[in-house]
């Protein structure tokens, strides 16, 4: 091969590179780039993140459905990645479900449900609803910022209610969360971020081993509670699946649903007719968070391992190969959602895969729907006046995986 046509190779992959997302224009409309993935290499070996780029829905389900979700590192190979700080995490990471495949993840997945049952859901829908109510009544119309007035704090309350702490932690739990979910959402580990990091783990771990401590003095209704009583023919949770599952959840349920509505909130301010539809006819709303969780899917992918050397779209993956899964791009496949970027609230069938696929779906899927959909109710009809203000610059967080803006300014008035 000539060097120029090395060279012309090296451009075309290079412009195929999920690493584009560090480019905030490409961050705040990664659609081109996922297009461009389906079309030109739809399993594509991506040589700057070291991992298949995955982007086909057919090829995503497959991937979330096959693929090994245990990729915790082990401690030998972070000290050889030259990141050996992080073995603490990785010590939580590996009893996480999401980290686990059956039969462990099975056994979890099982006890934690017991823990979150459809009536618990039910019970938390009146306070949902309250406490929404309450966020928006404090409002000042004039100016706001949706991210920080209603996004935010919607479902760090919810979530403190849902693990039965102290609502008046939920400024602390989000700091936590927040902090700890950039290297959740991110591909390359950032060491100058790995103290803040850290100290948010160290945070979470004591406050959920005292949330236990005072839990067999004092029980409260929810999920630390559940899962402490969670039993199946005798299996319980230790004492540290308890902590790390309770730390995931948390986390798994805040930045996500946060990012759902301002996502969300941002899809109809954009375009008004749809804020219209929703405020003639509410019916519309269970669609419209199914149809904006697909047009805008607050977590874009996730990874997994090849199990075995696979071929997957003509295309030879080794065992234990990364594989990232790009849910979003998936949502926007023209071959399973007809007009993909067209947003459509009646849209049948709409099986996105914004929850995931497969034994891991969504564990809290069924609370971020009942958040999402009284969250825009709420908006659509309470705030008739709600637009962008004048001026407002939208900058979305640098998480190139959990997607959402850092500030939403509007104004109601
Ligand atoms: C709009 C909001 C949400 C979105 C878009 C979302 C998205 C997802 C996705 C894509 C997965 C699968 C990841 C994978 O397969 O690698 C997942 C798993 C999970 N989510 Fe959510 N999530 C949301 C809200 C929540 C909430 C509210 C909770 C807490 C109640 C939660 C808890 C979890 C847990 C524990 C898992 C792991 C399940 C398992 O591994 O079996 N999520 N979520």
């Amino acid at each position: 091969m000539t060097p120029a046509a090395t060279d012309q190779i090296d451009e075309q992959v290079a412009g195929l590179s999920l690493y584009n997302l560090l480019d905030p224009e490409v961050l705040a409309n990664p659609y081109p780039l996922y297009a461009k993935l389906r079309s030109e290499d739809p399993v594509h070996w991506d040589p700057f993140l070291h991992a298949w780029v995955v982007t086909r829905y057919d090829d995503v389900v497959q991937v979330l459905h096959k693929f090994q979700a245990d990729r915790t590192p082990t401690p030998e190979l972070l000290e050889a990645m030259g990141a050996p700080e992080l073995s603490e995490i990785a010590t939580v990471m590996v009893r996480q479900m999401l980290f686990m495949d059956a039969a462990a993840h099975t056994r979890i997945r099982q006890l934690a449900s017991y823990a979150f049952t459809p009536n618990r859901i039910k019970v938390l829908r009146d306070h949902i609803q309250s406490i929404a109510e309450r966020l928006i009544a404090n409002i000042d119309r004039k100016g706001f910022d949706m991210i920080a007035e209603f996004a935010v704090p919607l479902p760090a309350i919810v979530t403190a209610e849902m693990l039965g702490v102290p609502a008046e932690d939920y400024r602390q739990l989000k700091d936590w969360s927040f902090t700890f979910s950039e290297m959740l959402g991110n591909f390359q580990h950032n060491p100058d971020r790995s103290d803040a990091v850290l100290a948010a783990l160290r945070g979470m771990i004591e406050y959920f081993r005292n949330a236990i401590v005072q839990q067999k003095e004092n029980p409260r209704e929810g999920l630390v509670r559940s899962f402490m009583l969670a039993e199946h023919n005798g299996d319980r949770f230790s004492e540290e699946e308890i902590v790390a599952n309770c730390i995931l959840t948390m986390v798994g349920g805040l930045e996500t649903t946060t990012n759902l509505i301002g996502n969300g909130v941002l899809t109809l301010l954009r375009q008004p007719e749809l804020m219209q539809q929703l405020r003639d006819d509410p019916s519309l709303i269970p669609g419209a968070v199914e149809e904006l969780l697909r047009f805008e899917s607050p977590s874009q992918h996730t990874a997994r391992l090849a199990p075995t050397d696979v071929v997957l779209g003509g295309k030879q993956i080794k065992q234990r190969q990364a594989v990232i899964a790009v849910m979003a791009a998936a949502n926007r496949d023209p071959e399973r959602f007809p007009e993909p970027d067209r947003v459509d609230f009646t849209r049948t069938p709409n099986r996105h895969v914004a929850f995931g696929w497969g034994a891991h779906f969504c564990f809290g899927a069924a609370l971020a729907r009942m958040e999402g959909q009284i969250a825009f109710e709420l908006i659509s009809q309470k705030l008739p006046n709600l637009r962008m203000a004048d001026g407002a610059e939208l900058e979305w967080r640098d998480n190139l995986g959990l997607r959402g803006l850092r500030e939403l300014r509007v104004t109601a008035e």
